[in-house]
């Protein structure tokens, strides 16, 4: 099947590339002319692993391509994702107006049935103003379907996400349309929840912050874990072998970031405010996320007794693991916290340290992870890579000046710290 993907960010890109993989033609529409032709070029603007080997076995196939012109894509596509970013605005609402422009460009250039999919996390009702939009703006009076189609791949697991979903959801209020979003996705061989259109676009922001409060939930718990000497792993193993509840997400820690869930969360709040409905138990997830970080911060403020001119060694500045993203990171918020407080950061990320630098020029980014140690008054763990457990731990205490350690995402083994010399601190466990 002919597909044109309009934006090849994040989301746009990896799609185009995981439906070219499995046998369609793509072509991923971007209007930044450099991003075109660095990725005409094989070279991505992103880190997710095994993206680049995709993109450039599909560019040499002759299934991925990419144009600057909207018009290219639709005129070669019976499919028209629209996958443009929808940010933030202060109040907390998303900023639909890409998706709004989109609308009108894709109006202005139909000639044919298509299928226009929205990809973009949006809300609800959203759709049904597409629609109106490419009615209004299209002089030849088009026949055309709006279906929503959400994306639920996550940042560091995108490619994998993308190939093997859970589900597939479809929102179409046609069956013509149904089918042909059907037939697309046959080849992943995963169950397809065809719905009506308010309720796929609705099923995104639920799945999400459902999905914040599962982490809100067991970061609660941990701090009851605390105060009573309970092991937060241990209740959460308990709590996870129900399948009714399951394990995922429920690693505490210092709350949750990125591009998605804080987003996300503020979004739907503010949905369901206009929708007539106050959302208390969000804004509670929101609260205890945030708590959750200043609980930390306390914790190494009150150890370390005076923050200026300390030394943080700070292990990870990405939002998560296996991502160079660094945009509403917990990790960069802790950096800049302690900066504020007049320490000095020595920090290392496998993949996010140069975005970081970018965004926070004070940071002193060092290129192994046992550098941080260096004369280091406290260490802190703030992003889950896996690797940081690998780190000659035993010589970064013979490097640091204090045997503070602070474990913000319960990654080591307190026992083996432990036995080298560290005062380890970490979430909801001794
Ligand atoms: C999320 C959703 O998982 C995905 O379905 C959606 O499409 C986009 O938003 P993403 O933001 O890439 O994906 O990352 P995710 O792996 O969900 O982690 C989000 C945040 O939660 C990270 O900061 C992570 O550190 C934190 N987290 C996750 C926890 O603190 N504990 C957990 O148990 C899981």
């Amino acid at each position: 099947m002919k597909l044109a993907i309009i934006g090849s960010g994040y989301v746009g890109l990896t799609t185009g590339t995981c439906f070219a993989e499995v046998g369609h033609e793509v072509i991923c529409v971007d209007n930044n002319e450099h991003k075109v032709a660095a990725l005409r070029a094989g070279k991505i603007p992103i880190y997710e692993p095994g993206l680049e080997e995709m993109i450039v076995r599909n560019v040499a196939n002759g299934r991925l391509k990419f144009t600057t012109s909207i018009k290219e894509g639709v005129d070669n596509a019976l499919v028209v994702f629209i996958a443009v970013p929808t940010p933030p605005q202060p109040d907390g609402s998303v900023d639909l107006s890409f998706v709004e422009k989109v609308a009108r460009e894709i109006a202005g250039v139909i000639t044919d049935y298509r299928v226009v999919v929205d990809k973009s996390t949006v809300p609800v009702k959203t759709g049904e103003k597409v629609r109106q939009t490419i009615s209004r703006y299209n002089s030849g009076g088009v026949e055309f379907d709006v279906v929503s189609n959400p994306e639920f791949l996550r940042e560091g697991s995108a490619v994998a996400d993308l190939m093997k979903p859970d589900r597939v959801v479809v929102g179409a209020d046609t069956e013509k349309a149904g089918n042909i979003m059907k037939e697309l996705y046959t080849p992943f061989g995963a169950p397809i929840l065809v719905t009506d259109l308010n309720s796929a676009e609705l099923i995104k922001h639920a799945a999400n912050s459902f999905l914040a409060l599962k982490i809100s939930y067991i970061n609660a718990i941990s701090r009851i874990c605390e105060a009573s000497g309970a092991n937060v792993e241990m209740v959460a193993q308990g709590m996870g072998a129900d399948h009714r509840i399951g394990r995922a997400f429920l690693n505490a820690g210092i709350g949750y970031g990125g591009s998605c869930f804080p987003k996300d969360l503020s979004a739907f709040i503010r949905i369901s405010e206009d929708l007539g409905y106050d959302f208390g138990l969000l804004k509670e997830v929101s609260r205890i996320n945030d708590d959750q970080r200043e609980h930390f911060v306390k914790q190494i403020r009150d150890s370390l007794w005076v923050f200026r001119e300390k030394r943080v060694g700070l292990l990870g500045l990405a939002f998560k693991g296996n991502t160079d993203d660094v945009r509403n990171s917990v990790a960069m918020d802790l950096a800049q916290i302690f900066l504020k407080e007049g320490a000095h950061v020595i920090a290392y990320d496998p993949q996010g340290a140069e975005k970081a630098k970018e965004i926070e020029p004070r940071l002193e980014i060092v290129s192994r992870g046992e550098d941080v140690a260096e004369k280091a008054d406290v260490i802190v763990v703030a992003t889950e890579w896996k690797e940081f457990r690998d780190l000659d731990w035993a010589s970064m205490r013979k490097r640091a000046l204090s045997n503070l350690l602070f474990d913000g995402r319960n990654l080591l083994d307190p026992a083996k710290v432990a036995a080298l010399g560290f005062e380890y601190h970490s979430i909801g466990r001794r």
